[in-house]
């Protein structure tokens, strides 16, 4: 195929930088937008183009894109924190929802041939029936997922007025890092479980916080889906190549679940070293379970090829080990 020439917002994030791999790896031209508030200058690969700025940036946002034609938007730059966007729902809505109007304006505008959102599984909230498929309501419990959902909705609608081909990708737990050690995670402040638990077997921090052990799961801690951020790459790719068929929304997980005793036992095993432990309450806003149901996506040809924790673990440990300041002390 021959080289595309991209936009990604967000790129010097953590699933975003990931994404940018994938297209460098593939040959395509990228250019990142992304303000560095909490992306990395030094999680982009060399060849890559970083316009240091926010999306709702209209003015630097046309500038860019009048520059030259893109075949596409991967659109990553947003507030992620569930805990978070319960203290501050307006600027959840703001920076996230307020900031795609911006965005998708400028891509009618510029006659862009489509756009990948980077959406999340918080769109469901506490869905009844596991594993969570696509047709599921969306019911968001927190502005985090409210923002996120609402975003795809006007994606939704600009596809029925204007025609902007696009495409929702609603992750599960994103995690693990780039298996050559490019890229991986480092969020300030770091709220995730596994760096959380590498960095406490490492003896980099205090022992983890387990929130709850009364969870109504099979060992009383909850389920997550984990899912590669490789695998997550992937899936951007091959989103954006079939929107010729019209827009998609996709769940993206593997379809098992980890309970945090399970995930905290394989970190346990990867580094050798126990995770010191502090039992805690429930963290609120938690579901105790959520698992995707992937068939949209695997049957557009999407596999998670990194799907054993054991992988996902150990790159993320491997990248921890190699980066003891995350991007800043390397
Ligand atoms: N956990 C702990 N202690 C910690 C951190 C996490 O016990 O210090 C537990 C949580 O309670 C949860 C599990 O580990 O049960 C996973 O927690 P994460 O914070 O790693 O991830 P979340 O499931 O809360 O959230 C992630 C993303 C969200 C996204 C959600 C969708 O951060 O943006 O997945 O599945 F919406």
């Amino acid at each position: 195929m021959t080289a595309r020439r991209f936009l990604v917002t967000g790129g010097a994030g953590y699933v975003g930088s990931h994404c940018v791999l994938a297209l460098r790896d593939r040959g395509d031209e990228v250019t990142v937008l992304d303000d560095l508030t909490s992306g990395h200058a030094a999680a982009l690969p060399p060849g890559v183009r970083l316009v240091e700025a926010q999306v709702e940036d209209a003015a630097t946002l046309d500038a860019v894109l009048a520059d030259g034609s893109f075949h596409g938007v991967f659109h990553f730059a947003a507030l992620s924190q569930v805990g978070e966007s319960m203290a501050e729902p307006l600027r959840y809505f703001a920076r996230n929802t307020g900031a795609a109007i911006t965005l998708i304006e400028a891509c009618r505008r510029h006659g862009i041939g489509g756009l990948v959102l980077s959406s999340t599984a918080a769109v469901y909230g506490e869905a009844a029936a596991q594993p969570i498929a696509e047709d599921t309501r969306p019911n968001p419990s927190s502005p985090y997922g409210e923002s996120k959902r609402a975003v795809e909705a006007m994606l939704h609608w600009a596809w029925t007025a204007h025609r902007l081909p696009y495409a929702a990708l609603r992750y599960f737990n994103a995690a693990g890092a780039d298996p050559g050690g490019r890229a991986g995670e480092d969020h300030r402040p770091e709220t995730h479980l596994i760096p959380l638990a590498i960095d406490a077997a490492l003896g980099r921090r205090p022992p983890l916080r387990l929130f709850g052990t009364d969870w109504p799961t099979e060992d009383g801690t909850c389920i997550r889906d984990y899912v590669h951020v490789t695998d997550l790459a992937a899936a951007h790719l091959i989103a954006f190549d079939r929107l010729a068929g019209g827009p998609v929304t996709w769940n993206l997980g593997t379809g098992h679940g980890h309970s945090v005793r399970s995930v905290l036992a394989e970190v346990e095993r990867a580094a050798g070293r126990p995770v010191p432990v502090e039992l805690a309450p429930r963290r609120p806003g938690d579901p105790a379970r959520l698992v995707a149901a992937s068939a949209r996506a695997q049957a557009a040809g999407w596999r998670p090829r990194h799907a054993a924790l054991a992988e996902i673990v150990s790159t993320a440990l491997d990248w921890r080990r190699s980066h003891p300041g995350g991007y800043g002390q390397c």
